[in-house]
């Protein structure tokens, strides 16, 4: 059995429930702005369910459960089944599944499917990184000031909006415009397809980066998790990124 190309299977089958939004109307808030809707826990459930099918020895962390038991010296499927969950809830159409395989303390893989326009990236360890089965690179420019950078809200961290929007306003001044998707993990993949030169939100946690930075790092480019920082782009232009978002 094939680990890798039968997550891919459920994967895509899983992104008919968010094309679904079946129990969209039954949200919740977790916390500030943190949003858990009726689809996020089916699209969770059923992979859950069909992981196990697949291999029951391997532990699961899930955005929406407790993970406190979690061993990461084990091995780990660790998934968000709606990145995106307030664009889902304003069928904004930009929300996918992330899901990555952890192992020996390292992402061996990692899956990111969007439904709505049917794009599936994925990358292996060591193999390059896919859109739809064709290889995908990160963008070559080398001066920010040709550069289109996305940049995360944070939006459950109200209280830190000020040093965000000021570093957001550093990076446009240095840049050529900058773009807020709503999907962290969707917006590493557009770093690691070109369509973003970089990319950089704080407060991320685990299931949203998981898979989306092993797609830049194969895709050529490179990801730096600075103080909770999650700071993503071509290596080109990575220095002078990161001069200005560790201001
Ligand atoms: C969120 C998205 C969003 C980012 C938030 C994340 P969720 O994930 O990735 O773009 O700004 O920080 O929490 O809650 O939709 O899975
Ligand atoms: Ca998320
Ligand atoms: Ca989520």
């Amino acid at each position: 059995m094939d680990l890798y190309q039968e997550a891919k299977e459920i994967i895509i089958k899983a992104g008919e429930q968010v094309l679904e939004r079946n129990g969209i109307e039954e949200i919740k808030e977790k916390g500030k702005a943190d949003y858990v809707t009726a689809v996020d826990f089916q699209v969770q459930q059923l992979i859950f369910k069909k992981l196990l099918e697949l291999d029951d020895s391997i532990q699961f962390l899930g955005e929406e459960k407790d993970n406190e038991e979690i061993d990461f010296h084990k091995n780990i499927w660790i998934l968000d089944p709606v990145d995106g969950t307030t664009n889902l809830i304003h069928d904004f159409q930009h929300s996918v599944i992330s899901l990555a395989y952890y192992e020996q303390g390292k992402v061996q893989f990692g899956i990111v499917y969007n439904p709505f326009s049917k794009e599936l990236f994925e990358a292996k360890l060591g193999e390059g990184a896919y859109r739809n089965g064709e290889k995908i690179k990160v963008s070559q420019n080398e001066n920010l000031s040709e550069c289109l950078i996305g940049m995360g809200t944070a939006p459950t961290y109200r209280q830190n909006a000020d040093t965000n929007f000021k570093r957001m306003r550093n990076v446009y001044d240095g840049c050529q415009d900058i773009r807020r998707i709503g999907s962290a993990a969707l917006e590493l993949c557009y770093v690691a397809c070109g369509r973003l030169d970089g990319f950089f939100e704080e407060n991320l946690k685990i299931w949203d980066y998981a898979a989306g930075k092993l797609l830049v790092q194969e895709a050529g480019g490179q990801v730096e998790i600075l103080e909770n920082k999650v700071i993503a782009s071509n290596p080109a232009i990575m220095e002078a990124f990161k001069k200005i978002v560790m201001e």
